[in-house]
């Protein structure tokens, strides 16, 4: 199965996709999530992004195509989760583009729906492991013991760009680029727009009820 999951930062969408690749067996694939082991490794990919990624606007379109285009292809046949890819119009046609011919393109488009006043609240409020990824925040999702991951007992981190400032330059940059890759799957194919302020158990209840309407058996 193949999945784009869209929504503004803070949506929810790291969080969902990682729920959906482990219930659907498909590969998680975070256009941010790889953008930060590139920058951790210190690659040039990495070192191109930095600045865009701390500022909170887009890395140019053709950096980001290509990676994405190199992940997607190194999934595996069950499929993938898209968490943050397509970004912008020209992400989506190039998205399409690739997968011209190949066995129905994209399964199912999920919109994950959430107010502006929830997505301060959620980013500033967010800790992750950076050993594994794995996303917690300390009102809404607690990890066990304060400040350590529930899987690998690593410190809890919190990223650069979840600062109040950042988060309003992201939301902008969302409204400005983001929004109207919304708009582009709209003329072509269904959008599940979910309501993604609800509590994360309900969201993923909804999320799941549209993927199993669409999974291939
Ligand atoms: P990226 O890492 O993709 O950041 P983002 O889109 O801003 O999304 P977030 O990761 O902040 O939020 P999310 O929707 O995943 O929410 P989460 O599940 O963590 O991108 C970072 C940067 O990389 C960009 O600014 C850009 O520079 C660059 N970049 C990435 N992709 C690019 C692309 N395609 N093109 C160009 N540049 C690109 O949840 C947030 C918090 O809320 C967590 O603490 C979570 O526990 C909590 N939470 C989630 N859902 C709920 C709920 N239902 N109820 C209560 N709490 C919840």
């Amino acid at each position: 199965m193949r999945i784009v999951v869209l929504g503004a930062p803070g949506a929810g969408k790291g969080t969902h996709c990682s729920r959906i690749a482990e219930k659907y067996g498909v590969a998680h694939l975070s256009s941010g999530d790889i953008l930060r082991r590139e920058r951790a490794e210190g690659t040039e990919l990495g070192r191109k992004a930095q600045s865009y990624m701390d500022s909170g606007t887009l890395v140019p379109d053709d950096l980001i195509v290509e990676m994405m285009s190199k992940a997607t292809r190194a999934a595996g046949t069950a499929g993938y989760v898209l968490d943050g890819f397509p970004r912008t119009v020209n992400q989506a046609k190039a998205l399409d583009e690739s997968l011209d011919g190949q066995d129905g393109g994209i399964d199912i488009v999920v919109n994950l729906v959430v107010d502006d006043g929830v997505v301060v609240e959620r980013i500033t409020g967010r800790r992750s492991c950076p050993a594994c990824g794995a996303v917690y925040h300390v009102k809404n999702m607690p990890p066990r013991e304060d400040g350590v991951c529930d899987k690998d007992g690593v410190a809890l981190v919190q990223r650069p760009d979840d600062t109040e400032e950042v988060v309003n330059n992201r939301l902008q940059t969302y409204y400005e680029q983001t929004e109207p890759v919304v708009e582009y799957y709209k003329t072509r194919r269904t959008v599940h727009d979910i309501d993604a302020n609800e509590d994360a158990d309900s969201v993923a209840d909804i999320i799941f009820g549209r993927l199993d309407a669409v999974s291939r058996p």
